[in-house]
């Protein structure tokens, strides 16, 4: 029998907020690009409209809407397998946004933990950031997805754009699709260069496109214990040997362990290797991140062209969603 299996479309946002790390990397780009070579459709927008929930400078805002588009498309994110966009460029997501505010509960909202926790910290919420996870909702049913991969802190904002896809085609008919959502539970934390979680909060990133003289600086700087040279050391208590195991493949781990265990080898010369192996891992995104910030005309395109295949998308969803309501 002939088996009706469903498009897999696969969508997630990012926020531009901040120069990338090589946490950001491993946790979340690396899959991005992975996933659009298994996903039917692959849909990744730029999520400037929940940037302005903190009310950033503008042209800070858009410069890093800039670096980040830059970013992404360096690592690997390829156009003609993905739509790549800026989500203030299909603003129907606003329009599905206030028909989904109508149908959610204050009681969900508050219950929010980023919500939450922004208050517990002293924030004085605005509106926007308190309908927040609405916004996101409308984002991921706008486009019809099935399958939305999302960091472990975005687990409950998946939750609620479920229960508002439901609660939406109990009251209405079966208009949206209720999404999978996709935690990667085999991302292993990267820590920084202190040993906790690599975080921009805590100031212990490696940049993935940062200045090579700093970055070099900062890995020289790595705190170790104080083993002498000849003495031999323990890769495995090692932050500087837990990072390089991310760059390098596993004989060359089994070489650096070796070289731990035996002494004469010093932390310094570990560093250095990790240093070289950060440098070499990303060589060929730094190229393609000048070749691209040379020609941002091209990235523009890329953005808006990208922008017009999911309007499309959009719309077609939008006009269901307004007949559904009462609204044509
Ligand atoms: P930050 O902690 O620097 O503010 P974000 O919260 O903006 O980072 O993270 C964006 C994405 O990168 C999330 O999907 C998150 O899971 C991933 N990520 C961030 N830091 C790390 C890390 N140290 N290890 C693995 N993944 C990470
Ligand atoms: N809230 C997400 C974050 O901070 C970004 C985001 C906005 C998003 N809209 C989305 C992620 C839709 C997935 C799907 O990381």
């Amino acid at each position: 029998m002939e088996q009706k299996t469903a498009k897999k479309r696969i969508l997630t946002g990012v926020q531009p907020s901040g120069i990338l790390h090589i946490g950001n990397y491993f946790g979340a780009i690396s899959a991005s690009v992975k996933l659009q070579e298994e996903a039917d459709e692959s849909f990744l927008f730029i999520a400037d409209f929940h940037s302005l929930t903190v009310n950033p400078d503008p042209d800070a805002l858009r410069e890093r809407v800039k670096q980040v588009a830059l970013d992404f498309l360096a690592c690997g994110i390829d156009p003609a397998k993905t739509l790549f966009f800026r989500q203030s460029d299909v603003p129907e997501v606003c329009e599905l946004s206030w028909i989904l505010n109508c149908i959610t509960g204050v009681g969900l909202l508050e219950r929010a933990h980023s919500y939450k926790d922004k208050i517990a910290k002293g924030f004085s919420p605005n509106n926007g950031l308190f309908s927040y996870p609405v916004l996101m909702a409308a984002d991921i049913l706008l486009y019809k997805s099935t399958l939305v991969p999302v960091g472990k802190d975005q687990k409950q904002h998946l939750e609620i754009t479920r229960d508002i896809a439901i609660r939406f085609n109990q009251m209405y008919g079966e208009t949206l699709v209720v999404p999978d959502g996709y935690i990667n539970t085999d991302v292993a934390v990267v820590p920084g260069l202190d040993g906790q979680k690599m975080s921009k909060s805590y100031n212990n990133t490696i940049e993935i496109f940062g200045n090579p003289k700093a970055i070099r600086k900062k890995i020289m700087g790595m705190p170790t214990d104080c083993k002498t040279l000849e003495e031999p050391k323990d890769p495995d208590t090692c932050n500087v040997f837990a990072l390089y195991k991310l760059f390098s493949t596993k004989a060359q781990q089994e070489e650096m362990a070796e070289r731990y265990r035996a002494g004469n080898y010093g932390y310094g010369h570990a560093k250095q290797a990790l240093f070289d192996a950060y440098m070499d891992f990303f060589a060929p995104m730094r190229k393609r991140r000048e070749e691209l910030e040379a020609d941002p005309g091209y990235v523009e395109s890329v953005l808006k062209t990208s922008a017009e295949k999911a309007k499309a998308v959009a719309q077609e969803t939008l006009l269901q969603v307004q007949k559904a309501v009462g609204l044509r």
